[in-house]
C-alpha cells in the first residue's frame, strides 16, 4: 500500500530471500500452507534494516540461476546474516551461498537434475519423519564439495555422487540443503519445511487471511483522508470483488465502484456480475464502453498492442470519472502478491507478457494507488472472499484476464470471433461444471484464431474457424499443466462446439504445458 507497509505484529514472519528464478514463490506458499506468514525480499533489498523492521522468525535463502563461483557478479548477501540469531535454511543456491559464507568449498560438478537419492548420514530434527534414504528433486551443477569441520556438520549426501546434500552449522540452527524441498517432486519436502519453520524456528501457526480483514480495513481508513473518495473498478473477479468489499467496510459510501463493460466479457457476464455485486451491497456505476473499445481495437492484430490499447482506454475512463468527481483521490486495485513481486523486478525474471496491474497506470492519471490485497496469494484471496460473504461460486471463479476475450482471439477482434469464443467458452464451462470438474482446474476456456478448416455440414463444404479448447491445472499460473480430463468430456465439448456454433468446423485441445507455452494464447 502506498502509505507504507507495516509488518504484521500478530503473525510470525518467515522471510524468503530471493536469489532469482521462480522458486521463491513456491517456498513462500509452502510456508503459508503451514499457516505461517511469509514474505519474499529480493537479495538486493535484504539488509539489517529489513531484518529490524520485519523481525523474522526464520530466514530462507532461495535457489537461483547464478553460480557463486562462475557468474561475473553472483548475487550475495553479507555474512552478517549468520549472526541475526534466527534459524536459516539455504536451498540450492542458498545452500551453496551459506557454504561460501562459512569458508566452504563450492565447485562445478557433474550436475544432478531431477529425482535423486540421498542418504542421511547424521540425524537432525530437520529430517524428522524422513527415512535413512529418500528421493529428492535436484537441479544444480555447482555443488558444495566441503564445509569447514570446525564450523559445520554434514547431514546428508547424494547416494550416487557423494555430494553434500545437507549440512548444519555446529553452533547454531543454520542449515543448507542442495535439493528443493518446496517442489512437489520431493515427496517429504513439505515435512522438511514444517520441521524447519514449526519445529526448529517455532513459528506460530496462526496465519489465516480471514483474520486480517480488520487490519486491512484499518489500514485503508488511515490511508484515505476523511473527505477523499476511492475509485475501484470491479469486474466480478475475486480480486476486485474482495478489494471493493474491504473498501466498502473501511470507507462506506466514499467508495466509488465502477464496472466497465469493454465488450470483451463472457456470455451474460455483465448482468451476472452486477447482480452478484448488488447482492453484496456494492452498487457500481455501470459504463457500457463496448463500442469504444471495439472501435479502438479495429484492425489491431498484435496482442501486446491490444493489451496496450485496452489498458489505456481503461485509464482514460478512470480519468473521466475522477474529473467528474473531484473528491476521488485514489484508485484501488486488486493486485495480488505474485504481481507485486514480479513487477518489483524479481531478479532474473524476464517480462513474458505485460499483464500485471502494477505499474500499469499512466502518471497522468494522477491518482494514488491503494492495493489492499497485495500480500495475498490467489487461494488466500478466495478464503478472504468467503470470509466476507462472497458466494462460493464467485469466490472460486476461474481467473479471467483484464483485456478479456481480446487475448483469447488470435488476430483481429471481430464480432464474429467474439460470438464464437463466448459461446464456446460457455460450453466448456457448462460441461466441466456438469462433471464437477470446474473447481479442480485453474482455467478452462476456448480460443479462436485466424486459421480455417474445411468442414462438411449437411452435404455442403464450409470453410470454418478452428476453436482451441484450453484447460489447465496450476497453483499460481506461473507454471501450468494441461488437464488430462476424460476423453468423453472432451468429446462432448467438441461435439457441442462444432454443432451449436455456426462457422466452426474444427475443435482442437491444447496439450502444451507452461512452460514452454503460456496459458493464454497471446
Ligand atoms: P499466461 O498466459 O502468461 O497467463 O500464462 C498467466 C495468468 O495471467 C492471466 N493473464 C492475464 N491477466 N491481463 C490479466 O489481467 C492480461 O493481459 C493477462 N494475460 C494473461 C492468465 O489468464 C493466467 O491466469
Amino acid at each position: 500500500m502506498e502509505s507504507g507497509w507495516t509488518p504484521f505484529k500478530e503473525f510470525d514472519t518467515v522471510v524468503i530471500v530471493n536469489f532469482g528464478g521462480q522458486y521463491a514463490h513456491l517456498i513462500a506458499r509452502r510456508v503459508r500452507e503451514l499457516n505461517v506468514y511469509s514474505e519474499i525480499v529480493n537479495y538486493t533489498d535484504f539488509s539489517v534494516d529489513v531484518v529490524e523492521r520485519i523481525r523474522p522468525k526464520a530466514i530462507i535463502l532461495s535457489g537461483g540461476p547464478s553460480s557463486i563461483i562462475a557468474s561475473p557478479n553472483p548475487p550475495v548477501i553479507g555474512g552478517w546474516v549468520l549472526d541475526v540469531g534466527v534459524p536459516i535454511l539455504g536451498i540450492c543456491y542458498g545452500h551453496q551461498l551459506l557454504a561460501y559464507l562459512i569458508g566452504g568449498r563450492v565447485e562445478r560438478g557433474v550436475g544432478e537434475y531431477g529425482k535423486t537419492e540421498i542418504e542421511i548420514v547424521a540425524h537432525n530434527d530437520i529430517f524428522a519423519g524422513w527415512g535413512k534414504r529418500e528421493f529428492v528433486w535436484m537441479s544444480h551443477s555447482d555443488y558444495v564439495a566441503e564445509v569447514p569441520r570446525d564450523k559445520a556438520i554434514v547431514l546428508a549426501r547424494s547416494v550416487e555422487t557423494g555430494y553434500i546434500a545437507a549440512f548444519k552449522l555446529i553452533d547454531r540452527p543454520v542449515y543448507g540443503v542442495q535439493f528443493h524441498p518446496e517442489v512437489y517432486h520431493t515427496p517429504k519436502g513439505r515435512k522438511l519445511i514444517e520441521n524447519f519453520v514449526v519445529g526448529i524456528a517455532k513459528a506460530r501457526q496462526n496465519w489465516n487471511p480471514g483474520n486480517i480483514i480488520d487490519r486491512i480495513v484499518d489500514e485503508i481508513k488511515s490511508a484515505v483522508g476523511r473527505d477523499e473518495k476511492v475509485l475501484c473498478a470491479v469486474s466480478g473477479g475475486v480480486d476486485s470483488t474482495v478489494t471493493a468489499l474491504l473498501l466498502k467496510r473501511a470507507i462506506g459510501d466514499r467508495l466509488v465502484a465502477v464496472f466497465v463493460n469493454h465488450g470483451l466479457l463472457r456470455e451474460d457476464e455483465d448482468r451476472e456480475v452486477l447482480n452478484m455485486l448488488r447482492s453484496l451491497g456494492i452498487n457500481p456505476i455501470y459504463i457500457d464502453a463496448s463500442q469504444r473499445f471495439l472501435k479502438a481495437l479495429k484492425g489491431v492484430k498484435d496482442c501486446e498492442e491490444k493489451r496496450r490499447i485496452i489498458g489505456e482506454l481503461f485509464a482514460e475512463i478512470f480519468k473521466e470519472i475522477a474529473e467528474s468527481n473531484k473528491d476521488i483521490k485514489w484508485l484501488a486495485q486488486g493486485t495480488t502478491y505474485p504481481d507485486v513481486i514480479e513487477s518489483g523486478g524479481a531478479v532474473g525474471a524476464d517480462k513474458i507478457k505485460s499483464h500485471h496491474n502494477v505499474a500499469g497506470l499512466p502518471k497522468w492519471l494522477n491518482l494514488r494507488v491503494l492495493e489492499p490485497i497485495r500480500h495475498l496469494y490467489k487461494d488466500e484471496v478466495r478464503k478472504l472472499a468467503i470470509a466476507l460473504g462472497v458466494p462460493r461460486e464467485w469466490a472460486y471463479r476461474h481467473p479471467f484476464p483484464g483485456p478479456g476475450l481480446a487475448v483469447r482471439i488470435i488476430g483481429e477482434v471481430t464480432e464474429e470471433k467474439l460470438a464464437i469464443v463466448r459461446r464456446a467458452s460457455k460450453i466448456v464451462e457448462e460441461e466441466l461444471r456438469r462433471e464437477g470438474l470446474y473447481e479442480r482446474v485453474w482455467q478452462a476456456f476456448a480460443v479462436v484464431g485466424e486459421d480455417r478448416w474445411v468442414g462438411v455440414k449437411g452435404d455442403r463444404r464450409e470453410l470454418g474457424y478452428i476453436v482451441t479448447v484450453r484447460i489447465v491445472e496450476s497453483e499460481d499460473a506461473m507454471t501450468a499443466d494441461w488437464s488430462k480430463i476424460p476423453l468423453e468430456i472432451l468429446e462432448r465439448i467438441s461435439n457441442r462446439i462444432a454443432r451449436e456454433i455456426p462457422g466452426v468446423t474444427m475443435v482442437t485441445y491444447a496439450i502444451s504445458s507452461k512452460p514452454p507455452s503460456t496459458i493464454e494464447p497471446c
